[in-house]
């Protein structure tokens, strides 16, 4: 983006160089974000230029090329550290991205917990806060309890109150559902969870590309998020932990990079945040995802949520003016997506002839399929906004689903 000061359409969407491709032989309009954005050019530079000057494996060699590489992927850790308001940039890890930053302390607590031990998730989950904590609790037998949802698509605080007890040992809730764009009250959920000494893992996923987030201020013990989801590559995701947290879970993962020291009789592991990276990680995609938050910053965090407010409150008023929509989620206290179906005419047949006019939404179940059973449905269309997006595309959508209803019905 040229100008830094104020919010310029035309020149952010000239930072995204596939937002000019053509899709079927039509302009492509992109409203699959929350599936992954897409990727500025200093982004996709920062790659090109990785590999090109940078290029060497990090925290090994005394060498000129992996002291520059190991400065800029450290570097990315600083950034990250400042972004999240986190007290030390050892509480920094980076993964391969959200679910496998969830994986990593689910399966820290299989070593923590014992049967019988309560563990508590939303009923909003995607499937990746659902799947790895069911494994713990079958390994250990430890108990799952379900916050439960109503039909606005919000989750029912005065029962989460009553699952809470002195054997909930952790909660795990998104900030925001990726299948209804719901923001959840994390912070009072986490301080709930506080007063019983349970642990509270913060699935940021489908919030730290929409708006700020201060895990000090939350008082979070783990967030997690996946760099493909603001603006930087795939294949890289972030894990912040209380250092308390940190030092108490086991290793994930075992190999170079996480140790102290090694012998056949036994090994010691590193200090935060060695310990939980073995291995080479995905060095140009970290210093990447660093240069991605950069670009955010630029713009903005505030800037952005207004804009994309702005875009949410418009398409939904168009999308409820056609005949037969129904949207699910339905708070005033949500974010960037939509979900909807109209008539009975399935989601897939619809996403077909959107995409055919080189309209991009997903359809389905969104890998959150308890959300889909309490509504009732199989799925849903779901459009999910980037500030790079504009109410002339959500106008293309509109005039999409008019014509799929039309060849539907
Ligand atoms: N979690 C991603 C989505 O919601 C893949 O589409």
């Amino acid at each position: 983006m040229k100008n830094t000061t104020e919010f310029n359409i035309v020149s952010i969407r000239e930072d995204f160089p596939i937002l000019n491709s053509k899709v079927n032989g039509k302009q492509l309009v992109y409203f699959d974000n929350a599936a992954t954005t897409q990727t500025p050019k200093v982004v996709i530079d920062s790659i090109v230029s990785y590999y090109s000057t940078l290029n060497a494996n990090i925290h090994r060699g005394a060498h000129y090329l992996s002291q520059k590489a190991t400065e800029a992927y450290e570097g990315a850790r600083k950034k990250f550290q400042k972004h999240l308001n986190a007290k030390n940039s050892s509480e920094i890890i980076f993964t391969s991205g959200s679910t496998h930053s969830i994986n990593l302390v689910a399966n820290g607590f299989i070593g923590l917990l014992k049967s019988g031990d309560e563990i508590i998730v939303s009923h909003l989950e995607h499937h990746s806060n659902i799947v790895p904590w069911q494994m713990l609790c079958e390994k250990i037998g430890a108990i799952m309890k379900v916050i439960p949802m109503n039909q606005e698509g919000e989750l029912i605080f005065s029962e989460y109150e009553k699952l809470l007890s002195n054997e909930t040992k952790v909660v795990f809730v998104n900030h925001v559902s990726n299948a209804l764009g719901t923001i959840n009250p994390v912070k009072e959920i986490i301080s709930k969870a506080h007063e019983f000494g349970a642990a509270v893992l913060i699935d940021g996923a489908q919030a730290l590309p929409h708006f700020e987030v201060d895990v000090k201020d939350l008082d979070a013990d783990f967030y997690v998020g996946s760099a493909h989801k603001f603006y930087g590559p795939t294949g890289v995701g972030i894990l912040y932990g209380k250092e308390k947290w940190l030092e108490k879970l086991p290793p994930y993962q075992g190999g170079g990079e996480m140790i102290d020291e090694v012998t056949f009789e036994k090994t010691t592991y590193a200090k935060l945040p060695n310990k939980f990276e073995a291995g080479t990680p995905n060095i140009s995609g970290v210093i990447a995802s660093g240069i991605a938050i950069d670009y955010i910053n630029n713009i903005g965090l505030k800037t952005i949520l207004k804009y994309e407010d702005a875009l949410l409150k418009y398409a939904t008023e168009k999308l409820l003016e056609i005949d037969g929509i129904k949207i699910y989620g339905n708070t005033d206290n949500k974010t960037s997506v939509i979900s909807f179906n109209l008539g009975n005419i399935h989601h897939y047949d619809i996403g077909s002839i959107i995409d055919n006019e080189g309209i991009a939404v997903r359809t389905g179940h969104h890998c959150a399929q308890p959300i889909m059973d309490y509504y009732k449905i199989p799925g849903t269309i779901r459009l999910s906004l980037s500030f790079y997006n504009t109410k002339e595309e959500i106008d293309s959508l509109i005039s999409a689903i008019i014509l799929a209803k039309k060849m539907l019905s």
